[in-house]
């Protein structure tokens, strides 16, 4: 009998295994790696291009063309200015109302996606790439300037509801000058797992390790721009809310990371929040702890003393952590206690200020290592008693 009891209890188990095992193996269907011919390096047939103009919808392999698109060869110039190339000869120009697409096949279904690429804005101020895979679509900005290369790399994603889908990427410009519009490259993709709860936390993903795809010799970190709330985030279940402005998402080989391999540098101040919204009860109290410091790029913090502050928020409460950076890394941690007041408790995270580094770019704090816990008040002893 109690044996009975043992396999009944068993098998669900083994199933539920088994399911893991097989959604393991199905998300791994398609490689975590570079999208074919994602860096443009295999070329256009020469009678499809005239100068830089590609002539041919289909005159790039693996990608279709439509509008205006260019063909750029590193060390070609813009006037004076030379337009580089990040990785390897050859990058793309969209240029009005251009696109390229590619037709990504052998995903599984329901499973969420993450695309990264990286671009250049060429002579206009700002610019906005139309990222689309079948309904869901993002505006990302292509403003800023992040990384002292002047290239930034982007990161998107979706859900997958069918195995084979199409990529776009539209160039919203309107430029007077058709050859101003943002340079492309180096496209790839990356399965994201589903955040899991971590024990002894009410956050998933609290440690940022599950993340949007980074080229393995890339310095610059990968920006995750602001997103509509209803689509799924590369960080998810963490989102990045701003009009126009990104957080940094840095490894642990070029940056400094308080824990395990990844975290988020905040490089936007008061203009980003880094958001997750939690189930909590009503009147129940809760602790929320996490890591603020420097990632150890050179960015210095703020004003003579070098500090950066990061706020952050959750339900009526507040707190400000401040880090003195020497641009060498390092971290302190921050704690928050406070009450719910609603069934869902969003988790705010924001840098209060503005940082540039020597070469210009934009830098922050870094934030990793969140968690959440509920406080569990001590009752005195005679109604613990009288509970029992
Ligand atoms: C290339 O463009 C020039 C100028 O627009 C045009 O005169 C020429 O015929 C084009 N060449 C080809 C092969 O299409
Ligand atoms: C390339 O296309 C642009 C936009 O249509 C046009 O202005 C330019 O003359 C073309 N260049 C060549 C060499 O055909
Ligand atoms: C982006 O592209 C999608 C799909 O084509 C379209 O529905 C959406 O309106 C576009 N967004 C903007 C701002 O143009
Ligand atoms: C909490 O959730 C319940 C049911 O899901 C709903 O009826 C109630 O209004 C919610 N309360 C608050 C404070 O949001």
């Amino acid at each position: 009998m109690g044996r009975e009891i043992e396999m009944v209890l068993r098998i669900p188990r083994t199933l539920a295994f088994l399911a893991v095992c097989l959604a393991a193996r199905a998300t791994s269907a398609i490689p975590d790696a570079p999208l074919p011919n994602g860096n443009f390096e295999e070329a256009p047939d020469k009678s499809q291009l005239n100068g830089t103009n590609v002539t041919g919808r289909h005159a790039i392999p693996h990608w279709e063309i439509s509008g205006f698109v260019e063909y750029i060869g590193s060390g070609h110039k813009q006037g004076d200015m030379l337009l580089p190339v990040p990785e390897g000869a050859y990058a793309v120009r969209l240029g009005n109302d251009a696109s390229i697409q590619q037709r990504l096949a052998g995903l599984t279904r329901g499973t969420a996606y993450s695309i990264t690429f990286c671009a250049a804005r060429t002579c206009a101020q700002a610019e906005q790439l139309n990222v689309t895979v079948a309904t869901e679509s993002d505006v990302l900005p292509i403003q800023t300037v992040y990384a002292s290369s002047g290239w930034d790399c982007y990161s998107w994603a979706f859900k997958a509801r069918r195995s084979a889908v199409t990529l776009v990427v539209h160039n919203l410009g309107v430029d007077e000058d058709p050859a101003c519009g943002p340079l492309i490259d180096s496209f790839a993709i990356k399965a994201l797992h589903p955040p899991q709860r971590a024990k002894n936390n009410m956050l998933k993903n609290g440690d940022f390790e599950e993340g949007p795809y980074m080229f393995p010799g890339s310095p610059w970190g990968v920006l995750v721009p602001p997103m509509d709330e209803d689509d799924y985030s590369p960080l998810s279940p963490w989102m990045i809310l701003s009009s126009t402005k990104s957080v940094k998402y840095v490894d642990a080989a070029h940056y400094k990371v308080p824990r395990g391999t990844h975290a988020v540098e905040l490089v936007s101040g008061l203009e980003t929040a880094l958001v997750q919204d939690v189930p909590t009860v009503p009147g129940r109290q809760y602790r929320l702890q996490f890591a603020a410091g420097a990632a150890g790029d050179g960015c210095a913090g703020d004003g003579c003393a070098g500090s950066m502050v990061v706020q952050a928020y959750a339900a009526r409460g507040s707190v400000k952590v401040t880090y003195q950076s020497r641009g060498k890394g390092g971290f302190t941690r921050g704690v928050l206690d406070f009450t719910a007041i609603a069934n869902q408790t969003r988790v705010v995270f924001e840098s209060m200020s503005y940082i540039m580094k020597t070469d210009g770019t934009l830098c922050g704090p870094v934030i990793d290592d969140v968690s959440m816990v509920t406080v569990h008040i001590r009752r005195p002893a005679r109604r613990l008693l009288q509970n029992v």
